[in-house]
């Protein structure tokens, strides 16, 4: 996993409970990286469970709830960070549908040894958007997370509906969006 994830994270932490917060997860997670990263380094994608666990312990909060706690803030962070990606995209399901064929794919080259996920994404109307997140690593709720930030960085509601259909080592994840009328 890249080490900007990492930077981020840490970042997170700091801001959303404390620096003190931030410290003592470093300390308790027993990381082989020693918990120094850079952005563009690259370190086993488990330092980042061991980081949420030990947020995790220390905080009271569920492992899943904290990923997308993360996801959501680490989307405003990317909206930040690379402007670019953003330009001429006018809605969250325009953004959404571009993760696997032209984001992702720009991460790609700005970090060739960047380990991605895969998805499959679908308009089923225009209030409908099927995503379905295939991985080798557990980070389901890190994307639910990305998709509540997207559809918020939008100024837009949707119900986020969760299907885990993973069977043995890889993680399979259904995500079908509903735009919810405002109006
Ligand atoms: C501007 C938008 C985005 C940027 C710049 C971006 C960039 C990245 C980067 C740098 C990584 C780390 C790769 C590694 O650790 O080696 C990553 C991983 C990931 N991205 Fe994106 N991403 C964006 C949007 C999204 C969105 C909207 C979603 C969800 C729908 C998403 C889902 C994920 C997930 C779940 C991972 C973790 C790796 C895995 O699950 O296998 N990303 N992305």
């Amino acid at each position: 996993m890249k080490g900007i994830v990492f930077t981020e994270f840490l970042e997170m932490v700091e801001d959303v409970f404390s620096p003190d917060v931030a410290d003592a997860i470093i300390e308790h997670a027993n990381l082989p990286s020693g918990g120094v990263y850079t952005a563009v380094g690259t370190y086993d994608h488990s330092e980042m469970v061991r980081l949420v666990t030990a947020l995790s312990r220390e905080t009271g909060t569920e492992v899943d709830d904290l990923l997308e706690v993360f996801g959501k803030y680490l989307f405003g962070r990317f909206r930040a960070l690379y402007p670019d990606f953003f330009t001429g995209v006018d809605s969250a399901f325009g953004f959404l549908e571009h993760v696997e064929d032209y984001i992702h794919v720009e991460v790609r080259k700005l970090y060739p040894d960047a380990e991605l996920p895969t998805f499959d994404t679908r308009r089923l109307d225009s209030e409908r958007l099927v995503m379905e997140y295939s991985s080798a690593r557990p980070f389901a709720h890190l994307a639910n997370g990305l998709i509540h930030g997207c559809l918020e960085s939008f100024g837009e509601t949707a119900e986020v509906d969760f299907e885990d259909l993973s069977h043995g080592e890889d993680t399979h994840t259904r995500f079908t969006l509903r735009l919810v009328d405002n109006g």
